[in-house]
């Protein structure tokens, strides 16, 4: 690796310098358990803990400096870059230490209230339909190639992007694709990466115990698209169908930059009509695009997967990537673990496990289910602990509407009483006039669930997806949906 030195830095950074400025840096990080020798600490002042606290323990142990938003102290020994903004700082010199791997590899970023993953993993898949090696960041996981590492957190820290996009480089991968979260993106986590594309899949209200409002949410969104990180991406896919994506495509071209619409229901560059969608079948649509038309066939179920279809193949093609490759690409790809997933088995219904984890990721879900059976939904749920109260009662009520059986139990209740957030969902419930029962054990939710089912019935596990573990208290627990499920279907047959 290009060696670097502590003035290179201070000036990718944009910071005023005092002190060593000839040492070598081998690292940047903001947390300081990590900050090893030749490492530049940075000090971030978060909600609940101040970075400068440990600047004397950094420093004791062989940290070269430290990026600071203050004035250096008196008697400082080492580098201090004082800075405008220190996680931008840290952004910026994640992306100078490890030599910019982001432009040598093409970055796909892709930001949304739902379909992130999803269209992650398609992209992926698509690049390796192209014979390319690709890299992503994933709520699921980490990959470089066919190597996988589990996912810390959807968009890791800059610091950890711009390592982890060095290794991809390292092991020859031509492109790389990213999940960034709004969250993400205002803590500026994305800053100083170079994006090929941005796609924005939709806008719907979740996080909004962060963001607080609808506009502050979209604005976040919107950096990642225009320049507020550093560069614009050379191209954005946008979902049209989505008002916002349509505000943020119109806004985008008057700022001339280059924009690629995707839509089902309004004209679009690229489009998707005659959508047929089974639940043994999966799902087939004509696709067409400024390339040419193709018939897809695709193993994924649902709509909303054809929203992802089209945004990965909008990247796809935007890659250079060949539309007959692409449309055999998606004909084999499974999507990504716990979105949508059938659970496999012999019996005449069907058991999906789906993340649907807020009102509306929830009732597009049930939307998807209802149109795909002529038999009852019984939907199984709960809402996690110490997290977004405000999608609770909303929750209760979508799946009341949208479900014949909802069984209301826990998901990752964490340090809150699980009784306490099943009542808070019930008040939603309670607004329909749909059947519910409480069985606040997840995996007796299930397996009653799976017993009540009849032929042609859909039986909906949603919120935990992927997820092997269940949070109680602050203890974590091996569970997994689908295996409980599976366990049930056994059950069944004895
Ligand atoms: N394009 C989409 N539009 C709406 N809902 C979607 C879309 N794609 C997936 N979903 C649903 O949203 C949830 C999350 O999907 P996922 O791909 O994990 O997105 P994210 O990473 O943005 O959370 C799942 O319930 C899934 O079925
Ligand atoms: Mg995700």
């Amino acid at each position: 690796m290009r060696k670097i030195t502590v003035k290179q830095v201070s000036e990718a950074t944009n910071a005023e310098l005092t002190g060593e400025n000839k040492a070598e840096v081998s690292d940047v990080t903001h947390d300081s358990r990590q900050a090893g020798t030749g490492a530049l600490f940075v000090a971030v002042r978060g909600l609940t803990m101040d970075g400068h606290r440990f600047v004397n323990d950094v420093m004791r142990r062989g940290a070269v400096g430290v990026i600071s938003e203050l004035d250096a102290p008196e008697h400082f020994q080492g580098a201090w870059l004082k800075v405008a903004d220190a996680r931008t700082a840290l952004a910026q010199a994640a992306a100078v230490i490890n030599a910019n791997p982001s432009h040598d590899l093409k970055l796909v970023g892709i930001t949304g209230t739902n379909g992130k993953t999803t269209t992650t993993y398609l992209t992926f898949a698509l690049a390796e339909a192209n014979g390319e090696t690709g890299a992503m960041l994933t709520t699921v996981e980490y990959r470089i190639g066919d190597k996988s590492e589990p996912a810390v957190r959807t968009t890791p820290e800059a610091s950890d992007t711009n390592r982890f996009l060095r290794r991809a480089v390292e092991a020859d991968c031509q492109m790389a694709v990213m999940e960034t979260s709004s969250q993400a993106i205002d803590l500026h986590r994305c800053d100083a990466l170079r994006f090929e594309v941005a796609v924005f899949t939709n806008l719907t209200r979740d996080h909004l115990d962060y963001h607080l409002t609808m506009e502050n949410y979209y604005d976040a969104k919107k950096k990642l698209f225009d320049g507020r990180l550093g560069e614009t991406p050379k191209s954005s896919v946008i979902n049209v169908d989505d008002d916002w994506g349509a505000k943020l495509a119109a806004d985008l071209k008057l700022n001339n930059q280059k924009v690629i619409t995707f839509a089902q229901n309004n004209p679009a560059d690229l489009t998707a009509e005659n959508v047929e969608v089974s639940l043994i079948r999966g799902t087939s649509f004509d696709l067409k695009t400024k390339h040419g038309v193709r018939k897809i066939t695709s193993p994924l179920v649902g709509k909303p997967h054809v929203y992802n279809m089209l945004s990965a193949t909008a990247v796809a093609l935007e890659l250079g990537y060949d539309l007959d490759k692409i449309s055999q690409g998606l004909k084999i790809c499974v999507g990504a673990p716990g979105r949508f997933e059938r659970v496999a088995h012999d019996g005449e219904f069907a058991v999906v496990v789906d993340y649907a984890h807020s009102d509306d990721a929830l009732l597009n879900t049930l939307k998807t289910a209802r149109e795909l059976t002529s038999g009852r939904i019984i939907t199984v749920f709960g809402c996690g602990g110490d997290r977004d109260k405000t999608k609770r009662q909303p929750m209760g009520e979508v799946a009341g509407e949208n479900s014949d059986l909802v069984i209301v139990t826990s998901d990752n209740p964490r340090t809150e009483n699980p009784l306490q957030i099943i009542s808070e969902i019930e008040i939603g419930l309670k607004k329909t006039d749909c059947e519910y029962l409480v069985i606040s054990d997840r995996r007796d939710a299930i397996h009653q669930a799976i017993r009540r089912a009849k032929a042609n019935d859909v039986v909906l596990i949603a919120g935990k997806g992927h997820e092997t573990y269940q949070i109680i208290g602050s203890d974590k627990f091996h569970f997994d949906d689908r295996e409980i499920a599976r366990e049930a279907l056994e059950n069944l047959m004895e």
